[in-house]
């Protein structure tokens, strides 16, 4: 079963430049979270603070009672092998085929023999849908199929912690739809503690157990998916509908007087009708339940007079109804569900 991760006060800077303070987190083990946020907000930051390959000013990042912060070299060496990463562009050789790209942690980090390396690297080609596609170069195959090889590479190694950069950026929305699964599909198999990093609004709504979002150096909220579903926080709002107004601006953040003016004149769709709360996915049939849905339900529940009001009548409603049917947040007149 996967690893909780507990962040606890992070604070993270380069120079002067202060990239997000404060921040404090627990992914719990074996679920699915999302962390969205405006580009340049410091999410590829954040999941390299995770590994111990940037070093926060202050703060822990607790992993099996290893700091990945402030613990010496060699422990934060060996916990990072609990970690698979799939990095934003694939990072693959471009020179490799995807078997040897696929192989390479194997090659790299153990002393396995080829055979048995042969016989990891197909299974996790399998997985991630690429069977047949294993002796092509990375430059021979669509942009979603090299993402899929850097998830398989990824995973050779057993990851109790799966990381993924933007593993939708550069997908069509059907691609897309099939990555939402096979990142589910994936938690079904083993069962680890993922974080996604995305801009995409589908996977943000159907994917995560949980979800949170960086916004002017911090982290506004973290929680189960219904906090951030139900919020009524202009960033998260807006975000969530990608619209222009707002307070995110095309340089990240808009001026106090652009602010004002929306404020002032509300455009007409802004005023949009109810908020849905769309299923999260379940794994493909013949596969098994995620085991962490048990254990989610069982903290959420233990969490909910800690929750905003509309959060938690949606997580109330998501559970009566076995955790599965759509949920109306702010049921449209007459609609009587
Ligand atoms: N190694 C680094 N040295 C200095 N600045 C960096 C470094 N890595 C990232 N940054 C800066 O940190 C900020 C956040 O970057 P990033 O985490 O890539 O944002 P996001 O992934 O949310 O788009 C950017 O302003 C970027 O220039
Ligand atoms: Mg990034």
């Amino acid at each position: 079963m996967g690893i909780e991760v507990a962040v606890e006060g992070l604070t993270m800077s380069f120079g002067k430049q202060n990239i997000w303070q404060d921040v404090s987190l627990t992914l719990p083990a074996g679920e699915v979270s999302v962390m969205l946020g405006p580009s340049g907000t410091g999410k590829t930051v954040f999941l390299k603070s995770l590994i111990g390959l940037l070093k926060p000013q202050q703060g822990r990042v607790l992993i099996n009672g290893v700091d990945m912060v402030n613990s010496p070299e060699k422990d934060i060496y060996e916990t990072r092998k609990l970690f698979g990463l799939m990095f934003q562009d694939g990072a693959l050789f471009g020179s490799m085929t995807l078997f040897d790209n696929i192989a390479f942690p194997l090659r790299e980090h153990t002393r396995k023999r080829e055979s048995e390396i042969r016989r990891i690297v197909m299974e996790r080609i399998e997985l991630v849908g690429l069977l047949g596609a294993e002796g092509k170069l990375p430059g021979e195959i669509s942009g979603g199929m090299r993402k899929r090889a850097g998830l398989a590479r990824a995973l050779v190694l057993d990851p109790q912690i799966v990381l993924c950069d933007e593993p939708d950026s550069g997908l069509d929305p059907v691609r897309t739809a099939y990555l939402s699964q096979l990142l589910i599909d994936l938690n079904a198999r083993i069962d680890a503690t993922m974080l996604i990093v995305t801009h995409n609004l589908d996977i943000a709504a159907t994917v995560p157990d949980n979800m949170g979002m960086f916004f002017r150096r911090n982290l506004v909220t973290f929680g189960p998916r219904e906090v951030l579903l139900t919020s009524e926080e202009p960033v998260v709002t807006q975000f969530l509908a990608g619209r222009r107004e707002g307070p995110i601006g095309m340089s990240e953040e808009k001026d106090a007087a652009t602010l004002a003016a929306e404020a002032d004149a509300p455009a007409p769709h802004l005023t949009a009708g109810p908020r849905v709360i769309v299923p999260q996915l379940e794994p493909s049939p013949g596969l098994p339940p995620r085991a962490a849905v048990a254990r989610r339900r069982e903290r959420v529940l233990g969490m909910l007079d800690r929750l905003p009001p509309a959060a938690r009548a949606a997580i109330q409603d998501t559970y009566a109804r076995g955790g599965t049917a759509p949920t109306l947040t702010k049921p449209a007149p007459g609609s009587g569900s």
